[in-house]
């Protein structure tokens, strides 16, 4: 039975979406159905395409009570909207539904869990919320929610854990059809750590074990966890809050982290060995992955940052887009991530330069545009004299620009969002170390209308950012300091 809310909503998303032009969008990157977007949930393949449910408030382009939006697509870049799939309409998750994934069952209905979160009153007067796992199961369309809900709460945490900070189960099914999750949970030291918990039949769940502990390291409590294996190795992706920088690599904020170590399946142990930034841009969080039919590991997150995005001009009509379906591999301890092949498909009018010697600022015939694949490699003119700076700039008019550039004495990759059409005091830059030698780089840049993605030296380095530019600012330009060669592909995108 579908609640009031939750038909509610669905009417409320139909008629208000019809008041957003389809070039106020992104082309292929999803974006709130109406309302506000945030964390990718329940990224699955179901019945031949592949699902996205997203936090959703479709009455505002504000955080609000979370419901799950739903889209569906066959090549993860084409996505056509369903009904909202969950309101928050239950006691045990009345305010708010909250992060949480999705699979296909044995008896082929699909199975959602997430986080029911029901505010309490505290005796200072203040209120905490807590937060418990729920389930629903659906066809692919209608959802209904779990008769048993909530299977996992307090009483199932060990000592010590919160049960304020409970939340974002990634599910997945092991080869001998058992399930587990990785839910992410504060203990007493107020960082964050990772539950493992583990069922037979996808209903009846417990906890198993501390899959993995912050100790404080990275950020505070850590959020929407998602484990795989790629590679030989174990990957544990998670979202933490609160980081403090770690020169380059980590920023200030709600960050992203990426733990590459050994997972032993018996026991269910993972060794951390390895840690880095899943993106080094401005834009980037909560991503949830998914492995395909053909055996990719494509991940997907929200491309977006909490401490921007909570200081608006609240006139948008939608707010919240996910990043690009990248392509994840890992090579000597270190993630990479390549735009989703399929992006390929969409590529129309090559224009291609080679040996274009730059210095000072220069246009190319048939380079501009909005929704853009472009691939860039630079070098010195002579490789006896080093540039001191190299820079593409688009989204470019007499009143806008946002610009990516590298001085290669530093290695540093910048990007700036500055003149893009913030009208807020908030973070519109953000420098990377990259790895380049004698000032050779190789830039794959995805530009689609309201972001840019910049993949660095083929993967090893991703800076996302949105941009809110006015449409007809469609310019690119290059600019050298110095003497710069540089070979140039570039695709309409359509
Ligand atoms: C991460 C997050 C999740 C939570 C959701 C609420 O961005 O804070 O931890 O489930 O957003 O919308």
């Amino acid at each position: 039975m579908t609640s009031q809310a939750l038909r509610e909503a669905r009417k409320y998303e139909e008629a208000s979406e019809k008041l957003i032009k389809e070039e106020e969008r992104p082309l292929f990157h999803l974006a709130a159905r109406t309302g506000w977007m945030n964390d990718p949930n329940g990224f699955s393949y179901y019945k031949g395409q592949y699902h996205m449910f997203y936090q959703y408030h479709p009455y505002d382009a504000h955080w609000g009570p979370m419901h799950w939006g739903h889209a569906v697509s066959r090549d993860l870049l084409h996505w056509d909207y369903l009904p909202a799939a969950l309101a928050p309409d239950e006691f045990y998750d009345m305010d708010g539904c909250f992060s949480g994934s999705a699979l296909e069952l044995p008896d082929g209905r699909q199975l959602l869990m997430y986080t029911g979160v029901v505010r309490e009153r505290q005796r200072n007067g203040g209120a905490c919320e807590v937060q418990t796992q729920c389930l629903a199961v659906g066809d692919g369309v209608d959802y209904e929610k779990y008769e048993q809900n909530p299977v996992l709460s307090e009483k199932d945490l060990p000592e010590g854990a919160s049960r304020f900070d409970f939340r974002d189960p990634k599910m997945w099914r092991k080869a001998d059809g058992t399930y587990c999750a990785v839910i992410g949970n504060r203990p007493v030291d107020g960082s964050g750590q990772i539950l493992l918990c583990t069922s037979e039949d996808g209903f009846h769940w417990q906890y198993r074990k501390v899959f993995a502990a912050n100790n404080n390291r990275f950020g505070k409590m850590w959020e929407c966890p998602d484990f795989f294996e790629l590679d030989g190795k174990g990957v544990l992706i998670v979202s933490p809050q609160d980081m403090l920088p770690q020169g380059f690599e980590y920023h200030n904020g709600n960050g992203t982290l990426c733990l590459i170590g050994e997972y032993d399946e018996e026991t269910d142990s993972f060794a951390e060995q390895h840690n880095q930034s899943i993106d080094y841009g401005i834009d980037f969080y909560a991503p949830q992955t998914i492995l395909t039919q053909d055996g990719r590991r494509i991940m997907i997150g929200w491309m977006q940052n909490w401490d921007t995005c909570a200081i608006r001009i609240p006139e948008d009509k939608w707010f919240g887009q996910m990043s690009l379906p990248r392509e994840l591999s890992i090579k000597n301890g270190r993630l990479y991530q390549k735009p989703i092949r399929e992006l390929e498909e969409m590529r129309r009018d090559r224009v291609e330069y080679r040996e274009v010697f730059v210095t000072d600022t220069i246009n190319l015939e048939g380079i501009r545009g909005r929704k853009a694949d472009i691939e860039l490699t630079i070098r010195p003119a002579d490789e006896q004299k080093l540039y001191r700076k190299f820079a593409v700039r688009f989204a470019q008019n007499a009143q806008y620009q946002t610009s990516v550039s590298f001085r290669p004495q530093e290695n540093i990759l910048k990007i700036d969002r500055k003149f893009s059409g913030s009208r807020r005091a908030v973070i519109h830059q953000r420098r990377s170390r990259v790895k380049s030698e004698n000032g050779h780089l190789k830039l794959r840049m995805i530009l689609d209308r309201f972001s840019v993605e910049i993949f660095v030296n083929d993967g090893e380095q991703v800076m996302s950012a949105t941009i809110q530019t006015a449409p007809e600012a469609d310019g690119i330009s290059f600019f050298a300091d110095g003497e710069v060669k540089m070979d140039i592909v570039k695709y309409a995108l359509e």
